[in-house]
């Protein structure tokens, strides 16, 4: 059946088309029918993004497709680490900073990719292992997730660390090589960073239910039961000439675990089923109300990395191929993601005062608690500073390390000294708390800190 089409600005808000229009109309399944995938992602709560190379930006055939369309951004290039840290300890955001400003003067979201793959890495570290490397790399992921703080929806944490065929475990890399637990570690060091962001792990040939995608699997299950900070899987779905027909199953699967879900790198070999394979991607998204969001990898054919696959949904000149037609009849026709919190109060407010005073009352000051995630060689501390019952309007927390331990990097509070008795005190935006306010800070090192207690002093 065809929806009527109401014509309509290209930004449009969630009003329905009826509204908007002002018209009596044939309604079907959906409110509206958008007119861009931009406008028709959104009215279902979602987000519709594609990668962009930040050379392009000044080509306008090009930035007239991307605004139109596109309510989302992801840097094809100019996240990676190879670009924002060319030498070790030298970080360049220039690209990435540029994507940055383009989503935000367009109304654009920006998916961070990526904190850690073993390709794109930069030369020094690709000659690194072992402990420095692990250093190297958690600390790549604490100064890049700290520059980008508050800017990126969602970041790809982790990149296609999981192997092809038929092993379902981890491929081979100078990164795995540190230690099965630099994952976690990784997760752990981007979510102090950036606490705001969704953290994904992001892979490919994980386009349905197989070996490597029940690898990823059982490792976003174990992370979940031991509250190791993921919130998303994304997958990249660069696609050939066919879809495993249990690609929506396979979604569904992660999503049941209490993560999202994101198509993240959308390409299709062109030949008689690409615009087939994009509406069945697009319906499987729309039917699992944990995907929240799809990118397609690059605008134009011209643009694609697949070189003469034509893969995208406009060609070289920027027309709409049949495949876009497909994925915009697929998001006006799927449902929205349920909204929450719940509209409605709750029915039985607590009939009886609680008995039982708290069981810590908050002391005058602060304290602090620590949460360590070591590895053989260094570790990252999270560090929790609750204010007393008078709140603070500073605070500075000590910490006595054991010998041969030493801090090396520090995110939202000043370090003084990085042995011995090492003090952190609050940076200008968390110093400031209410009775019972809670900040975190968090602080990397070499050697071991196992067992050391903070201590909190409050002004
Ligand atoms: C590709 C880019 O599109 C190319 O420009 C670059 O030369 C190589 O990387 N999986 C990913 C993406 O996660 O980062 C890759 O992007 C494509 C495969």
């Amino acid at each position: 059946m065809k929806h009527r089409r109401v014509l309509r600005a290209a930004v449009t808000v969630a009003v329905t088309g009826a509204l908007a229009a002002g018209m009596t109309m044939a309604l079907t399944t959906s409110a509206s029918a958008g007119t861009t995938l931009r406008a028709s992602a959104a009215e279902k709560g979602r987000y519709f993004g594609a990668a962009v190379a930040t050379g392009k930006l000044s080509t306008s055939a090009y930035v007239t497709v991307l605004n139109r369309e596109f309510n989302s951004v992801v840097a094809e290039n100019e996240m990676k680490w190879d670009a924002t840290e060319p030498q070790q300890g030298q970080f360049r955001y220039t690209g990435g900073d540029r994507l940055v400003s383009h989503a935000q003067a367009n109304g654009m979201s920006v998916r961070g990719h990526a904190l850690l793959w073993h390709q794109q890495e930069p030369g020094w570290a690709q000659s690194m292992s072992g402990s420095a490397l692990r250093s190297a790399m958690i600390n790549h992921v604490t100064q890049v997730a700290t520059h980008f703080r508050g800017k990126i929806h969602s970041w790809d944490v982790v990149n296609e660390a999981f192997a092809d065929g038929g092993s379902g475990g981890r491929r081979d890399s100078n990164l795995q090589r540190t230690g099965n637990d630099w994952i976690e570690a990784a997760f752990r060091a981007a979510r102090a960073a950036d606490p705001g962001a969704k953290l994904c792990y992001n892979d490919y040939n994980t386009d349905g239910i197989n070996a490597k995608s029940t690898g990823i699997y059982n490792m976003v299950r174990d992370f979940k039961s031991r509250g190791v900070p993921i919130d998303c899987v994304g997958f990249q779905s660069h696609l050939g000439t066919s879809l495993a027909g249990d690609y929506q199953a396979n979604l569904q699967r992660f999503a049941d675990l209490g993560v999202d879900v994101q198509i993240t790198e959308l390409d299709v070999m062109t030949g008689g089923n690409q615009a087939n394979i994009y509406g069945a991607v697009t319906r499987a998204c729309m039917n699992v109300s944990r995907c929240t969001g799809i990118t397609v990898w690059g605008v134009r054919d011209c643009d694609s990395w697949r070189g003469s696959d034509n893969a995208l949904l406009f060609d070289c000149n920027g027309n709409k191929k049949a495949a876009y037609t497909n994925v915009l009849n697929a998001l006006n026709a799927g449902p929205a993601i349920p909204t929450d919190p719940p509209t409605d109060p709750p029915t039985d407010p607590p009939t009886d005062p609680p008995t039982d005073p708290p069981t810590d009352p908050p002391a005058v000051g602060c304290s602090a608690s620590v949460s360590l995630n070591s590895w053989t060689g260094g570790f990252v501390a999270s560090v929790k500073v609750t204010a007393g019952s008078a709140g603070t309007s500073g605070w500075n927390v000590g910490f006595t390390l054991p010998s041969g331990a030493s801090v090396t990097n520090t995110w939202s509070a000043t370090a003084s000294g990085s042995t011995g008795t090492v003090r952190f005190a609050n940076v200008n935006y968390n110093g400031r708390l209410g009775a019972g306010q809670v900040t975190e800070f968090g602080f990397q090192g070499t050697g071991s800190a196992s067992g050391v207690t903070p201590t909190c002093t409050a002004s």
